[in-house]
């Protein structure tokens, strides 16, 4: 299929899982809870290895969760891999009230319906053979699908330069479907971001390297992962997204030695493991299928990223809670208190982490160059005025930025050396919230916001970039997530909104810029019939 009509295409799904007021996507009129996709996959036959939890009690300070080369560097063993997998994708807590107990985990997902599944390709370990493995977060288990033959093993080796290994996303997006109908499409990529940064973060804290392998195909993707190597159900139908090399030196650049020679011997490998079924039912929503097919990228040659430049990262907040807590405690608010502000140093430090520098964790992974912004809106920051700001995180929009949007807005920056704009004085409270599908949490927090992608930079210019504008703004929702956290307030990602009312509300004419996902940041009410449970009091 020609670009311009994969282009004609991912257009049309964007415009048409729009929501408005008085219409929203196509989604089921209930939900049938009998159907509900089991949120664990399993690959039944499939060797599980256990995998040990952290014990360490030596604490990482928070603030080098952002920071390279600064924490050890720790070997590539089964215990690390452990330890890893634990605070990317692991569980973090379960919850009960009485008739219902659900698991969360480290990654946040839109409806607590996890769609994205982790993968590990491994050279032989010290502990472990080299094979391909599914991670089961429910279990803190690797199922082996397949081993590697001794001549792949000999090329990945060179591959690897003796150390390293390949973590693997995919989504299912019926998972998503269940509850959302088309616009679940978004949320599987939001979430898929979000997993992303869980685990460049995850694998920084072990002093571990990530590195986005972006030049494989789609096909690619899922014939490493063994995907189109098993009987899959059509309806439940499970997509690789991106494979990431995780590595121990920052100068490592030989990815284009991943031949494609390589990947035909991954084709012939025995993969072994049958998934378990998620439903005994299904809705078809066909227009995902449609959409998914029209974003598969093709083979590319590597591209690093280009980053802005920008002054380094402010060392705030002094947080004295480790690294491991904030990010095994984060949690979405439930509701706002419409009452905790937070101060404009808090503000701008949150903003500030989500800078895409090229050093700086989770924004190093050279996935693409940044095209998302923050249009915020700000409820209560003392020592800033209530209105509308944007951040603009790639300078170079800034001119089509001021062209695009209200020609009324004064664009006064907020601090010099700075990408922060106030654009006008409002109580914009009930807009906010308004906009985020009438949500109260948006207008009851400190501020919310809304990631504004330059859509014609991207998807006008290649379709498949429009999943990869989900990832980097899950990333940055991420990054917020944990800010949050560390400031001691909440935070919620919305992934319901109005999409043209907010683009009208800024002034914007065309579909130059979209809005990909909101988000919200304040003072959480919490919800005191909730148990916690500890995440695996379940594994003996
Ligand atoms: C992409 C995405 C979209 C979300 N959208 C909403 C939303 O519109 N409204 C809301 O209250 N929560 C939303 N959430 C929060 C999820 O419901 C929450 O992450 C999930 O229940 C798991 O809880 P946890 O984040 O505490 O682990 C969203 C989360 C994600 C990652």
């Amino acid at each position: 299929m020609g670009i311009e009509q994969k282009k004609n295409y991912v257009i049309h799904y964007h415009n048409q899982t729009k929501h408005y007021p008085n219409r929203f996507a196509s989604a089921p009129g209930f939900l049938e809870w009998d159907t509900q996709p089991n949120p664990f996959r399993f690959y039944r036959g499939a060797e599980k290895i256990g995998l040990p939890f952290r014990k360490d009690v030596k604490e990482i300070p928070y603030l080098n969760i952002y920071k390279n080369k600064i924490n050890p560097t720790k070997d590539f063993n089964l215990q690390n891999l452990g330890i890893f997998l634990e605070y990317a994708l692991g569980l973090s807590a379960w919850k009960s009230i009485p008739g219902a107990t659900w698991s969360l985990r480290i990654n946040p997902s839109s409806g607590n319906l996890h769609p994205t599944e982790g993968y590990l390709v491994l050279p032989d370990l010290p502990d472990l053979k080299s094979g391909i493995y599914h991670y089961s977060p429910y279990l803190h288990s690797l199922e082996r699908r397949a081993l590697l033959t001794s001549s792949l093993k000999e090329k990945l080796f060179e591959f690897f330069q003796g150390e390293g290994f390949v973590v693997g996303l995919s989504s299912i997006y019926w998972r998503e479907s269940w509850k959302y109908g088309e616009r679940a499409y978004r949320y599987c990529h939001l979430d898929l971001g979000h997993a992303l940064a869980c685990i460049r973060m995850s694998a920084n804290l072990l002093g571990w390297n990530v590195t986005c392998l972006n030049q494989f195909s789609h096909e690619d993707v899922d014939e490493i992962l063994g995907l189109r190597q098993m009987q899959q159900i059509p309806a439940e139908i499970e997509e690789g997204d991106i494979l990431c090399l995780v590595h121990h030196s920052k100068d490592f650049h030989s990815f284009d030695s991943f031949s494609y020679e390589i990947l035909e011997e991954f084709r012939k490998l025995d993969f072994s493991g049958v998934p378990n079924q998620l439903s005994g039912e299904h809705v078809d929503w066909e227009i995902i299928n449609i959409v998914a097919s029209n974003c598969k990228k093709d083979r590319t040659a590597s591209t690093p990223q280009v980053s802005p430049d920008y002054p380094p990262m402010k060392d705030y907040p002094k947080n004295s809670s480790s690294a491991h807590i904030i990010i095994k405690g984060r949690r979405s608010a439930l509701a706002m208190d419409g009452e905790t502000s937070i101060t404009k140093d808090q503000f701008l430090s949150m903003l500030d982490k989500t800078l895409p520098r090229s050093d700086a964790i989770p924004f190093d992974l050279e996935l693409c160059e940044p095209k998302i912004h923050l249009v915020l809106f700000v409820h209560r920051v003392e020592g800033l005025d209530q209105g509308v700001y944007i951040f603009v995180r790639n300078p170079d929009d800034f001119k089509l930025l001021r062209t695009k949007l209200n020609p009324e807005y004064s664009w006064g920056q907020v601090e010099e050396d700075f990408p922060l704009y106030q654009l006008a004085k409002a109580d914009v409270r009930s807009v906010a919230a308004a906009i985020s599908c009438g949500q109260a949490i948006a207008g009851d927090s400190a501020f919310s916001l809304a990631m504004l992608a330059n859509f014609e930079k991207s998807v006008h210019v290649d379709p498949t970039c429009y999943p990869v504008l989900y990832w980097e703004s899950g990333i940055i929702g991420q990054v917020l997530y944990l800010e949050a956290e560390a400031h001691g307030v909440r935070s919620t990602g919305i992934g319901c909104f109005f999409d043209d009312p907010v683009h009208e509300y800024i002034g914007l004419k065309d579909n130059s810029f979209q809005s990909m996902y909101h988000f919200t940041v304040g003072g959480a009410v919490d919800d005191v019939r909730l148990q916690t449970l500890r995440p695996y009091h379940h594994l003996k």
